[in-house]
């Protein structure tokens, strides 16, 4: 029985274009390319989860749009149960338009459209899938108050909770997050969330404990070039970055976070999880798109051997 994994949080259609460079205010640039996707960074946990052969359900709402089939075909395509995805009746479903420079690098706009209906009822309509869930992820292209409800729930019910606090959002309430298991925010989002500087290694820890004192459990700081740390209480393990030549970075945070509940769920070792879903992270820069670049098990293993992490 593969591992079931849920996710509470968002859907968006991608808008991706490929671009020399950004226009300045007023100008008009013509640009290489374009690619329509399905994105957010919600179903692009829930698909890399599914990809590795979890079996996972998705808690999300769509608009009542063209993209609203599209989105709920496209996670049943990728095996993913949508009895609990809600069509929003006169929304449209979330967009973004996404720009990819030549290095790799982004810049992301976010319509949350219907995203931002899902509610504390419909986490309550998904309890029993909720409960039966090894992991339940998060992220913040929702409304903070169904976090907060899907916090509480995991840890009343036992089950174990991940949030990705991205995009970077000045209000979320950490006194809220009471009981969380896994927060895993970037440098920026850490620094933004706990008042203090990121500047250092040692600030970084200072930073995630002063979360930890608030109820956290689990600290997972991802530091770009520079790998991750996981911060408890009372250990720090350093997570190896994976050097790889980037092409599309879209979607790569999101990759890291599905693919990790997806390790933890199979019984491996939190910090040998992180490991590899760094790892997995790694593969999807190096091809364009972003659930397009999620990798199957025999891609990953692939992956592995050819950087010899295998
Ligand atoms: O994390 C990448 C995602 O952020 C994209 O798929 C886009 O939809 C935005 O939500
Ligand atoms: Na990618």
């Amino acid at each position: 029985m593969p591992e079931k994994i849920a996710v509470v949080g968002s859907n968006m259609m991608d808008l991706v274009t490929y671009i020399d460079r950004m226009p300045g205010r007023g100008e008009t640039l013509e640009a290489p390319d374009f690619a329509m996707g399905f994105g957010g960074k919600g179903a692009n946990q829930a698909v890399a989860a599914a990809r590795l052969g979890s079996d996972v359900a998705m808690v999300t709402c769509v608009g009542d749009d063209g993209f609203g089939p599209q989105v709920r075909a496209n996670l049943e395509k990728n095996g993913i149960d949508t009895t609990h995805v809600r069509t929003v009746e006169g929304s449209a479903s979330g967009v973004a338009p996404i720009f990819v420079e030549r290095d790799g690098e982004n810049a992301i706009l976010i319509v949350k459209g219907a995203n931002a209906a899902l509610a504390p009822a419909d986490v309550d309509a998904a309890a029993e899938t909720l409960r039966a869930a090894s992991a339940i992820l998060m992220q913040l292209e929702v409304d903070l108050e169904t976090v907060y409800h899907t916090v509480a729930f995991g840890a009343r019910e036992g089950v174990t909770t991940i949030l990705n606090p991205a995009p970077a959002h000045p209000d979320l309430d950490i006194a809220r997050l009471d009981g969380l298991d896994w927060f895993c925010p970037n440098e920026s989002e850490l620094a933004m969330l706990s008042g203090l500087p990121t500047g250092t290694d040692d600030e970084v820890i200072a930073a995630a404990r002063s979360l930890i004192e608030r109820g956290i459990h689990n600290v997972v700081v991802t530091l770009g070039g520079r790998g991750a740390r996981r911060i408890t209480a009372d250990t720090v393990e350093e997570i190896a970055p994976v050097s790889v030549s980037p092409v599309d970075t879209t979607g790569a945070g999101d990759a890291f976070i599905g693919s990790f509940a997806h390790f933890l769920g199979q019984g491996v070792e939190p910090t040998a999880a992180l490991t590899r879903a760094a790892r997995y992270a790694a593969l999807s820069i190096t091809r364009r798109g972003t659930q397009t670049s999620y990798a199957t098990p025999a891609e990953f293993d692939d992956f592995l051997s050819e950087h010899g992490l295998g």
